[in-house]
């Protein structure tokens, strides 16, 4: 082949929604079960789809605008979404949580916002090991509740294929839901109470946002009272979701074609991502994300090498298009002043159409020495602020964060305006896999971004 016919040639002529199970295939589970397995997926590839094609190209437009500095970008949600946690009070709950969080932003920084939950599909873990051991009695892993259970018995633990419609039907509740909170004006600026936490009662922060919120109403009232008339679309708050693409016969399942669409559209979710587990050139993970028209995720970290930077960006954004791809780095605070310069600098000098998201989480997990798994507030605002900074001082700019967090009062993560404990942990830890931002922590983390973008 010469040169040019190679340049021609369509990069996805040799994708297919099965080409990922001719890759290396990593984090999937050992169904017993193959027959029981191939049933449950042509089930799945005959559902409707959880999101439309028009939502998936809006949010690519939005994201072209982060691209560009203009919308920032809030990604937040469950480490592990639960099926018992497909509920009225912790779904709205969450959306509370982000809501407030973005109009602190958008009053903070001056931008629009575009609000992207972790939810909906987030039930797939990767897992350090395959197996876990207590007490002398070996299992397999928890790898989510669309794979197994969490009980350390012999039977929770089987992978189970028809968790996968299970976990199609309480994604499908949970958009359900989201949308209609939407639509029936739940998220109105001139009703900020509907958003206010039942359980919250004098919070600082809670204080410290309700006044925000007069201002806003004030300049409201003002801004119609000069108009002569009522301001319409205050009530026009969307959402969208994402999850880590990591079940693959769940995400090939629901990665289809539609009518009068050019391409495959992953239908499971707005915005699939690719965990650091699963970003090999070799992945079957970055092999079927490749072909979707969804924009995409992939998260990257210390260990990111130069190349591999290169060579993640060219397949995933193959067409080279604005707003397609999320680089959510996760360093650590103490890593990242040494990576990020790096990174950038690759992907300017190498001319790469990226998002810069900072995932402050990840890198900044510890083990205290009463066996909680945890992180400390310091460190996630202190990785927000570095990575602000990191960008600006490189010529580049910082898109947006993503978070782990939840509406809940847990106590998870150390730190925060209440100076939670290592004591405190045990009060209310209910994540099933990485501790979460509470209410509290995740306003305030909110509060601590509007200052860093202000200075
Ligand atoms: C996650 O986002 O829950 C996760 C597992 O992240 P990472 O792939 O960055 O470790
Ligand atoms: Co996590």
């Amino acid at each position: 082949m010469n040169t040019l016919t190679k340049q021609n040639r369509n990069p996805l002529s040799d994708w297919s929604v099965e080409s990922w199970q001719r890759k290396t295939i990593r984090q999937q589970a050992t169904y017993p079960d193959q027959a029981a397995l191939a049933q449950a997926v042509d089930r799945l590839s005959t559902v409707p789809p959880l999101v439309t094609s028009w939502e998936v190209k809006r949010l690519k437009h939005y994201l072209a605008e982060v691209q560009r500095g203009e919308r920032f970008l809030i990604q937040g949600g469950d480490c592990a979404e639960s099926f018992a946690d497909c509920s009225s009070p912790i779904i709205s709950n969450r959306l509370k949580v982000l809501i407030q969080m973005s109009l602190v932003l958008i009053h903070g920084c001056r931008t629009p916002v575009v609000r992207v939950g972790r939810f909906a599909g987030q039930y797939a873990k990767p897992r350090s090991a395959d197996t876990e051991t207590r007490d002398g009695v070996t299992l397999p892993s928890f790898r989510g509740e669309i794979v197994n259970d969490n009980d350390f018995t012999e039977a929770a633990r089987v992978p189970d294929p028809q968790r996968m419609l299970t976990a199609y039907h309480h994604a499908s509740m949970t958009m359900n839901f989201v949308r209609a909170l939407v639509d029936g004006g739940f998220a109105d600026i001139r009703h900020p109470e509907y958003w206010d936490l039942a359980w919250v009662k004098h919070s600082p922060n809670a204080n410290k946002f309700h006044e925000l919120v007069e201002k806003i109403s004030e300049s409201i009232n003002f801004a119609e009272i000069l108009a002569g008339r009522a301001i319409n679309n205050l009530s026009n708050v969307e959402f969208f979701c994402s999850h880590e693409a990591l079940h693959l016969h769940y995400e090939q399942a629901l990665t289809r074609q539609v009518p009068r669409q050019d391409g495959h559209f992953n239908l499971s979710t707005h915005l699939p991502w690719i965990g650091l587990r699963t970003n090999q050139m070799d992945s079957a993970h970055i092999e079927l994300l490749r072909g979707v028209q969804n924009p995409v995720g992939v998260k990257i970290g210390k260990e990111t090498e130069s190349d591999h930077l290169v060579d993640l960006c060219r397949t995933l954004n193959p067409h080279d298009e604005d707003g397609k791809l999320v680089l959510i780095h996760r360093f650590g605070a103490e890593n990242i002043e040494t990576h990020l310069p790096r990174l950038i600098e690759v992907a300017q000098k190498a001319n790469l159409k990226v998002i810069w998201c900072s995932d402050p989480m990840h890198g900044n997990t510890e083990s205290t020495s009463n066996g909680y798994k945890t992180r400390r507030f310091e460190n996630i605002r202190k990785e927000v602020e570095m990575s602000i900074k990191t960008h600006k001082v490189n010529g580049s700019h910082l898109g947006g964060v993503h978070l782990e967090l939840t509406g809940e009062n847990v106590t998870e993560c150390l730190g925060g305006a209440r100076a939670l404990q290592e004591a405190d942990l045990s009060k209310a830890y209910t994540t099933q896999v990485d501790p979460r931002l509470n209410y509290e922590q995740a306003l305030e983390l909110a509060f601590a971004i509007k200052d860093f973008y202000r200075s």
